[in-house]
């Protein structure tokens, strides 16, 4: 018996696709990061964050499928992300993980690494 994922473990696509809607309800509200998105339409930006969070925690990968390697870094430099952008980024996500009500040790994983990854996209001095 191999080793359960994250992915599976915190109730697989069904709770990243409850965080990342809730996550974009947030975002839509937010007049500092809303202008930010191209899209006028939202739902392709929720559709790439939830497939890319499915895959970096153990399920499908469907996101490199359609999109290539991640580069984060990269697909982030067109944007302006500062320490404001990072932190209102990061309220929504807050609120949208404690939503899920997970078990506290894989809601503390969850949590730590969106903080670090977030701290990792900031690309604007401010
Ligand atoms: C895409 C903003 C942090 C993952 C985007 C886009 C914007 C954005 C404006 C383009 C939307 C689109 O796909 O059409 C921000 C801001 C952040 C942030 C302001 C604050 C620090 C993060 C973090 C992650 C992430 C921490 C991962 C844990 C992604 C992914 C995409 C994306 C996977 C789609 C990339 C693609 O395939 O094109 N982000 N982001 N972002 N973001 Fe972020």
């Amino acid at each position: 018996q191999a080793k359960q994922t994250f992915y599976e473990a915190v109730g697989g696509e069904e709770t990243f696709r409850r965080l990342v809607r809730r996550f974009y309800e947030g975002v839509a509200q937010d007049p500092l990061l809303r202008p930010l998105y191209p899209e006028e339409d939202l739902s392709g930006a929720e559709e790439r964050l939830r497939l890319f969070l499915m895959q970096y925690w153990g399920g499908p990968r469907t996101y490199s499928e359609r999109r290539g390697h991640p580069r984060l870094r990269m697909r982030h430099a067109p944007f302006a992300i500062g320490e404001a952008e990072r932190d209102a980024w990061l309220k929504h996500m807050y609120d949208a993980v404690q939503e899920l009500e997970l078990a506290p040790e894989l809601e503390a994983q969850l949590w730590d690494y969106l903080v670090y990854a977030a701290h990792s996209l900031v690309n604007t001095p401010t």
